[in-house]
């Protein structure tokens, strides 16, 4: 049978360079090696923006209508919504039964997020289990492979933690999932933090030629270099950082040109900018074709998420048997 590969995606609004050359790409390069589930999680999304939602059906339609432009073909992938699938809910009831406190208490990301995230109240029953939440999500497909960015690693071994409780108290039927890395996780932002758009530091695949001109302009390089004859320090150079992604192939004679001095970080930014603008082109014309037939996005919606629920149906029915409840 063929291997299934999932992911779910924060719906963050329209998408970034970071977000492109993380986990969508993998996505993108394997879709027609595996079944594929696709899916923007509005229910974690909520986890964490409880006090402000005003904004989570806008920014969703907008991730959707993104990925479709990237690639993410509906035709060969479940592009659902999460809170559009029910059984979601009640398999993460079941799982919170046999799911310690203690696995969560100590996930790394839970601690991180409440010292990082002071501004909000993370001191909520919901953001406590949100990987019990992505459990559900990855095993009510009973998914293979799930392409995940390294913070995501943690929530991984849960779920196959709790695959493996389960299995072991009533008897084998999770698949343990395993996390499929991507190469590029770490995009720089402008400013040379990770991209992110809570940083402002993103470039936006919308955005036009001009705007990615400016934004790569004002990217930090190589500090010690004042002229354009002095020589480079590529590996400190976060246009470099970008170089890596787009041109890995010709890597070598770029670090040289930069090396020796022989092109400016003007030119060199500019060239860059091109090159980025260039890649986008094509997504940025389907993009704006989807823009105007949103209807056609809610039908992609609609229709993922009835293949998903036959499915996700059928684990419940097998999941409450087992559990001895039906
Ligand atoms: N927690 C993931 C993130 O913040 C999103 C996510 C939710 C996910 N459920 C998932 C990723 C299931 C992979 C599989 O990015």
């Amino acid at each position: 049978m063929q291997k299934k590969m999932l992911t779910g995606f924060r719906p963050t609004g329209k998408l970034h360079l970071g977000h492109l050359h993380g986990n969508i790409k993998n996505m993108i390069q394997n879709q027609d090696k595996y079944e594929n589930f696709f899916f923007l999680v509005d229910w974690h999304a909520l986890s964490t923006e409880y006090q402000d939602t005003h904004n989570i059906k806008k920014n969703l339609i907008e991730c959707v209508i993104d990925l479709i432009a990237l690639g993410i073909n509906p035709e060969f992938t479940h592009l659902y919504r999460q809170s559009d699938i029910k059984a979601i809910p009640e398999l993460t009831l079941y799982l919170s039964m046999i799911t310690p406190m203690s696995w969560l208490e100590r996930c790394p990301t839970y601690k991180e997020q409440i010292r990082e995230l002071k501004a909000k109240d993370l001191s909520t029953l919901g953001f406590f289990s949100y990987p019990v939440l992505m459990a559900a999500d990855i095993l009510i497909v009973n998914a293979d492979i799930v392409p995940v960015g390294e913070d995501q690693l943690p929530h991984l071994e849960i779920t196959r933690e709790i695959a493996r409780r389960f299995n072991h108290l009533y008897g084998d039927y999770f698949s343990e999932p395993k996390e499929m890395l991507s190469k590029s996780t770490r995009v720089p932002g402008t400013d040379g933090r990770k991209m992110s758009k809570s940083y402002g530091n993103a470039i936006f695949l919308s955005d036009d030629r001009n705007t990615v001109k400016k934004k790569v302009r004002q990217m930090i390089t190589d500090p010690e270099r004042i002229r354009k004859t002095d020589p480079g320090h590529p590996r400190v150079c976060n246009v470099f950082a970008f170089y890596k992604i787009y041109r890995d192939r010709e890597i070598e004679s770029i670090e040289k040109r930069c090396r020796k001095g022989e092109i400016g970080c003007t030119a060199c930014k500019d060239e860059l900018a091109g090159i980025i603008s260039d890649s986008l082109e094509d997504f940025q014309e389907k993009r704006a074709r989807l823009l105007k037939d949103k209807e056609y996005v809610y039908e992609v919606l609609k229709k993922g998420s009835q293949k998903v629920n036959i499915i996700a149906s059928n684990t419940i029915s097998d999941v409450r048997k087992k559990m001895g409840i039906d």
